[in-house]
């Protein structure tokens, strides 16, 4: 089979961690699959494509924050028959909102923004790899905030402008604590948004499936110094490999789907956006 004879899936973040994990599992279990590896570093995405050992891979530099990189990106794909799906998988934890929220919100608008028209116009698909820490900061919001991210009908321009209200709040924990948005953590606030801005995103292209989900609580280069912070383990805190951490954006990429726009846990079941849902604990059901 030809690269233009499969279905062509770009995972952004792909050179090491889950989004490696997943470019993994996309090519052990889909043999129709051409996988590009999306990776900010050219050098690092093309030894992550080469450990991968495969022939249905490729790497691709991009740089979720940089509108230069991504439409360079866009440019070298749209050489290429239009994109099965779009993993928005690149992320960061930091304590810095502006830079948080470039990455792990502003980022995934920016690549969907420009890959959208590359996508198949029926069916293609996009998958947000959020976080439970979405749904976490939610919880801790005052139920006036907490309207925001929940509301069905949101609109990017209200998100929009409650990302600048944040930019204006920067770390201050206190100034978020007195506008009823719980401590400000920086990366939960970042994934809520990420979370409310695909259900906006789905509803804008009814004929695409646009989801999120969770990983889980993954061994990564991510948590990794939390473990330390806490002198224990990854297993020790429960943290799960990385190829676990493939299982709900591989559900999200492959298997029939009831709606759209929804958010998943980590067992690749519908959860909340305002609190957390324990995998192996009923789906939610609501809107
Ligand atoms: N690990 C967990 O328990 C966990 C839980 C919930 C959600 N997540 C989410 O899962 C995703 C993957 O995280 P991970 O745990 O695999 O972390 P990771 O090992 O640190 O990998 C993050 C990936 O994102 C890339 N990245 C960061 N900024 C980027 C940018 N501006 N442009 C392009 N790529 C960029 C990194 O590239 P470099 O190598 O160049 O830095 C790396 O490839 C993230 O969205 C994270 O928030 C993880």
């Amino acid at each position: 089979m030809m690269e233009a004879d499969m279905r062509r899936i770009l995972v952004t973040g792909a050179n090491k961690g889950i989004g490696y994990a997943i470019a993994q599992a996309i090519l052990e279990e889909h043999s129709d699959t051409y996988v590009i590896l999306g990776a900010r570093s050219a050098e690092r995405g093309r030894r992550a494509a080469e450990a991968l050992g495969e022939q249905r891979v490729r790497s691709l530099e991009l740089d979720v924050v940089s509108d230069d990189s991504v439409s360079r990106a866009a440019r070298v794909l749209a050489e290429d028959p239009p994109l099965y799906a779009v993993v928005n998988n690149a992320g960061v934890m930091t304590d810095d909102v502006r830079e948080t929220l470039a990455v792990n919100l502003l980022g995934v608008r920016r690549v969907s923004e420009a890959l959208l028209p590359l996508l198949q116009p029926d069916g293609g698909r996009i998958v947000n790899v959020t976080s439970a820490a979405g749904p976490n900061f939610v919880s801790q919001c005052s139920p006036e905030r907490q309207k925001l991210f929940v509301d069905p009908q949101l609109e990017w321009t209200e998100l929009q402008a409650f990302v600048e209200l944040c930019l204006k709040l920067g770390n201050d924990a206190k100034a978020y604590e007195a506008k009823g948005l719980g401590n400000g953590n920086a990366y939960g606030l970042s994934k809520a948004c990420a979370n409310s801005y695909t259900r906006w995103l789905a509803r804008q292209h009814p004929r695409l499936h646009i989801n999120a989900c969770t990983p889980g609580f993954i061994d990564t280069d991510l948590t990794r110094p939390y473990a330390q912070q806490q002198g224990k383990s990854p297993e020790e805190l429960g943290m799960k490999p990385a190829s676990a951490g493939a299982r709900s954006t591989l559900h999200l990429l492959f298997a029939e789907l009831k709606g759209h726009g929804h958010y998943y846990g980590s067992d690749a079941q519908r959860s909340p956006l305002d609190r957390y849902r324990s995998p192996g604990d009923p789906p939610y059901t609501g809107d």
